[in-house]
């Protein structure tokens, strides 16, 4: 494989930035594959006092979005709203909101971004020092109750060893097409429109036969 000829950037001359420029589409074209590589890697090692794996809660979130009938880019966040978990712990919210945000909308992406706040509304009031109410330094963003929605709806009750969840691989082709859209094509990102999460589907929050099995 052809390399550049430089071994600092400002040497590079135009040819060498042709080339490079020529390898970026076959890497993008893979990034949904290093995502799930990571998702994978998510299921052997992640925080430990939960029941089920970092990439067991991601799928539970995944497959509660698709039984909402949620669009892919809520699937596709739902899946990676923790990817972020290992490699930055104390701010994996905005990692994946920053992996996601040229391919899925404004709103969604703002709900990824934001989601860690969101969810302290669960749990900080049982440690010290810690606000419960830190989401509401966002309560008048457009998108507040939409962050409001994923967290009830679809983070905080992910975590139940006994719900039926799709497998990685169901997922595969949301994430696939997700990542082959055009970067921050405004049709996509949707600037300042708030569409909320689709209305609760009565089976969504079960264990419950899958869409295939209902002959869907
Ligand atoms: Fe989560």
């Amino acid at each position: 494989m052809a390399t550049v000829s430089f071994t600092q950037m400002k040497q590079g001359t135009k040819e060498d930035y042709q080339l490079l420029h020529q390898y970026e589409a076959p890497f993008h074209s893979k990034t949904a594959q290093r995502l799930i590589a990571e998702l994978k890697r998510q299921g052997q090692d992640s925080l430990d006092g939960y029941p089920i794996s970092r990439l067991e809660h991601s799928l539970q979130s995944a497959t509660r979005a698709w039984r909402d009938n949620a669009n892919d880019d809520w699937i596709v966040a739902a899946l990676l709203h923790d990817i972020g978990d290992g490699l930055a712990p104390q701010n994996h919210d905005r990692v994946a909101a920053e992996i996601i945000r040229p391919f899925v909308s404004e709103e969604v992406t703002w709900v990824i971004e934001h989601h860690g706040a969101f969810q302290m509304i669960y749990y900080a009031h049982h440690l010290d020092g810690w606000n419960p109410n830190e989401r509401d330094k966002c309560r008048n963003h457009v998108y507040y109750q939409s962050a409001v929605d994923f967290c009830e709806r679809w983070d905080q009750n992910s975590f139940d060893p006994h719900y039926e969840n799709q497998t990685l691989a169901f997922f595969e082709p949301f994430l696939e097409r997700v990542f082959a859209r055009k970067a921050y094509a405004p049709q996509t990102i949707k600037a300042g429109i708030m569409s909320g999460l689709p209305p609760a589907s009565a089976t969504a929050g079960e264990t419950v036969t899958t869409k295939q099995e209902q002959g869907e």
